[in-house]
């Protein structure tokens, strides 16, 4: 049982169904309806809450953590977590969970909109129409390029990874794939989880059989970064992955080769990826998410082979009610003395 006199922040109001839940169990403590709770609300709200449900625009931090002094959980509706000090949270015994599985899907298939929007160029055609100049068919009319048959790069083989690579089947790409162990340890040959590219290393889908035997290859990092030629990034950020793409990776990427971020902004050096598609070495990006959100480079505002949306990955009703139905279970199963479902540990 919850002490019914547990008090949870939650920064931002969640939908009806999950505060329900939360009123059920606890006394919620509402931060505001819609935005990003200011920091002097969060830090006057937190310091009697026996819980915390946040969102990736909080900035939990060192100062954060210290103000709330009951604290005992903080469940981020997201993810991703580097919003989060999880050392500090750790080091108070403050247990951290975030929401991984129910936005998988809801991620991996804005992830394939935005393949589709910068190879068939969706959003050019679309403002071309517009603009009143589609004035009758015409054979090489916005031209794209096909995807079947091109290599798709998946960077972070995780659950996001590999549901882009169940989507990427079905459009006959050939899919290649390193994990985070690729990742961190890309400049130590010695310590990559395989050792050079075997084609032969075949990786079946756990639905291999419904998918008519396709495979994935487990490649390295620097050979799936030169070899693809659509790179998506479903790695975390952390510091092993900030700035990864930096100018001179994205040197590396193959010629005409185009990158997608449904990430964290963060990873990608967007000062770099402009001069890239400046230059004309990558033919366009598709990007959800920013170096510095809200504020999107003006480099790419201006450039019509550049998709780029909202942060908007995980929002479909179903994948958002089901966030914060998640996030509330996990403080409900932390108070009661449970286990919670989803827990952030540090590794
Ligand atoms: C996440 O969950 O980390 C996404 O970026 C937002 O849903």
């Amino acid at each position: 049982m919850v002490p019914t006199d547990s008090i949870v922040l939650v920064t931002r109001q969640l939908p009806k169904v999950a505060m329900l839940r939360l009123a059920a169990g606890c006394q919620p403590r509402i931060g505001v309806t819609t935005g990003t709770i200011s920091r002097q609300d969060l830090l006057a709200g937190i310091s009697d809450a026996d819980g915390l449900i946040c969102q990736l625009t909080d900035q939990i931090d060192e100062e954060v953590i210290a103000a709330g002094s009951r604290l005992r959980v903080i469940a981020n509706v997201a993810v991703g977590f580097n919003n989060i000090d999880l050392a500090a949270a750790t080091r108070r015994g403050i247990q951290v969970t975030n929401t991984p599985d129910v936005l998988t899907d809801a991620t991996a298939d804005l992830t394939f909109a935005l393949i589709l929007a910068v190879t068939r160029r969706v959003v050019e055609a679309d403002g071309f129409l517009r603009a009143g100049r589609f004035d009758g068919w015409d054979f090489d009319m916005l031209l794209g390029t096909g995807l079947s048959g091109k290599v798709l790069g998946i960077v972070g083989y995780g659950r996001i990874g590999r549901a882009v690579a169940r989507r990427a089947v079905g459009f006959g790409l050939d899919i290649c794939y390193c994990n985070r162990e690729d990742i961190a340890f890309r400049d130590e040959p010695g310590r990559v989880s395989i050792p050079t590219a075997r084609p032969d290393v075949l990786h079946s889908f756990t639905q291999s059989s419904q998918l008519g035997g396709l495979a994935s290859r487990h490649v390295g990092f620097y050979e799936l970064v030169e070899t693809s030629d659509i790179l998506t990034i479903h790695t975390p950020l952390a510091a092993t992955t900030h700035h990864l793409f930096d100018r001179e990776l994205i040197r590396r990427m193959k010629p005409g080769a185009v990158l997608i971020n449904t990430a964290r902004g963060p990873v990608v050096d967007e000062a770099a990826l402009v001069d890239a598609l400046e230059s004309g070495h990558l033919a366009g990006a598709g990007l959800d998410v920013y170096e510095q959100e809200p504020v999107v480079h003006s480099g790419l505002l201006s450039r019509q082979d550049v998709v780029l949306l909202p942060h908007i990955g995980s929002a479909t009703r179903e994948a958002r009610t089901a966030m914060a139905q998640l996030a509330v279970e996990n403080v409900l199963d932390l108070l009661a003395g449970r286990p919670v479902r989803s827990p952030v540990n540090l590794k």
